[in-house]
Formats: C-alpha cells, sequence, structure tokens
C-alpha cells in the first residue's frame, strides 16, 4: 500500500515489545511509549522541506537550516497524549491541538466529545497521534474533522495498526500517509487488536485497576 509506511527500527522493536508485554506495568509503559514518540518523530519528519538560512557561529558565517511548515500535533484523547511528550521532546515548536473521540463499545463506531485546536491549520504539517489504529473508525473521524476545519497536510501516526484500520483510513483518505510501527494480525470479536497491546488508554492512564 502506497500511503503506508512501516518504521522498522531495532530499537523500536525492543520498545515495542516492552509495550505489549502485559507484565509491564503502567510507569514503564508511560516511559517507554514516550520514548517511542521520540523515535518515531525522528522518521515521520524525516521528509520535512528545509529553507537555508544565515547564522554566524562564533568563528565565522555559516548556512543552517528551518523548517519550512509550522507543526501541528493532534493527539486522539486519551491514549494520543501517551506520545505527546516524546515528540514535543524533539520538536518543541510544535503547537498542539487535541481531538476527544472514544468507541463505543457495542457499536465500535467514534463519538466524539472535545475538540480544539490552533488556528491556520491549513499552513500547517499535522500529525496525528494515536497509538492504536483498529477498525480505523477514531483516525478517519478525527481525519474528516481536521479537513473540514481546513487542514490539508496530514499524517497519521500509530505505533501498532490492524489490517482492518489501515484500510479504512486508506480508503477514505488516500491522501494521509498512516506510520506505524507494527501490522498485526487481525481485530477480535470485541475490535481489539491481535496480538496488539490491549487497551492503550487504561494501560497508559492505569484505569483498567
Ligand atoms: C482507542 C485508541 C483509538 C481507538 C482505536 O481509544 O486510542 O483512539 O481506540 O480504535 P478504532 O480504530 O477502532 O477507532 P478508545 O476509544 O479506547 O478511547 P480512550 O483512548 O479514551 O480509552
Ligand atoms: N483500542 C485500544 O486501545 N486497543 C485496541 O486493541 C483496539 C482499540
Amino acid at each position: 500500500m502506497k500511503n503506508l509506511i512501516i518504521i522498522d527500527h531495532p530499537l523500536l522493536k525492543r520498545d515495542l515489545t516492552l509495550i505489549r508485554d502485559k507484565k509491564t506495568p503502567s510507569n514503564i509503559f508511560r516511559a517507554v511509549l514516550r520514548r517511542t514518540a521520540s523515535l518515531m518523530a525522528y522518521e515521520v519528519t524525516r521528509d520535512l522541506v528545509v529553507r537555508r538560512i544565515s547564522i554566524t557561529t562564533p568563528l565565522e558565517k555559516t548556512i543552517g537550516h528551518k523548517v519550512v511548515h509550522p507543526i501541528i500535533l493532534v493527539p486522539i484523547l486519551r491514549a494520543g497524549l501517551g506520545l505527546v511528550g516524546g515528540f514535543v521532546e524533539v520538536l518543541p515548536d510544535a503547537r498542539v491541538g487535541h481531538i476527544g473521540l472514544y468507541r463505543d463499545e457495542d457499536t465500535l463506531k467514534p463519538v466524539d466529545y472535545y475538540a480544539k485546536f490552533p488556528k491556520k491549520l491549513g499552513e500547517a504539517f499535522i500529525f496525528v497521534l494515536d497509538p492504536m489504529l483498529a477498525t480505523g473508525g477514531s483516525a478517519t473521524a478525527a481525519v474528516t474533522f481536521l479537513k473540514q476545519k481546513g487542514a490539508k497536510k496530514i499524517r497519521f501516526v500509530s505505533l501498532v495498526a490492524a489490517p482492518e484500520g489501515i484500510r479504512l483510513l486508506s480508503r477514505n483518505h488516500p491522501d494521509v500517509k498512516i506510520y506505524t510501527c507494527a501490522v498485526d494480525r487481525r481485530l477480535d470479536s470485541r475490535g481489539y487488536i491481535l496480538p496488539g497491546l490491549g487497551d492503550a488508554g487504561d494501560r497508559i492512564f492505569g484505569t483498567a485497576e
């Protein structure tokens, strides 16, 4: 699939193993997810356009570089919040919007409850962050909403994706590049990714206990 980019890196494989392991407690899960996000941020920003600028070192004039487009991160609440810290570490100038969606447990359809975005969405490079791409309903709804608000250059960043979700998001938004560290086997009858990592929000925030 042309718009799917699988980020294949030994350090991400190592971290994803820790994240998947059910024995990993919330505090470690959060810390590793944050580190993973920083590693992913390198890959998903690889082709950003830079402009040459003139600077002076303590010794002489030279050429430096500046990223051309403003960057906006949009985590899908709740679990997307787990990726923000790691992204901001390497993109300190990024602005952050939020979109609140949860899946109805019976229909698996996304229910929206919050949205707040920075201005000038149309000029920015937008990274929608959510560790899980399962049915693809939440990702599709988030991207549709952002486009309605004027966003044009959108990328979707997930940690684990199911084939079902990749298909739905690609069908509805073929212009959106999908980044993930792993394409898992399939969804189970409750819409959970197999093998997956369980409920990402619960594992980040400790709400299953
Ligand atoms: C999870 C996850 C995604 C969504 C993916 O959120 O963080 O947003 O499910 O599923 P989908 O691709 O089938 O839409 P959830 O709905 O559990 O909400 P939460 O993060 O608040 O727990
Ligand atoms: N949401 C999650 O948090 N995990 C899944 O496996 C599917 C949806």
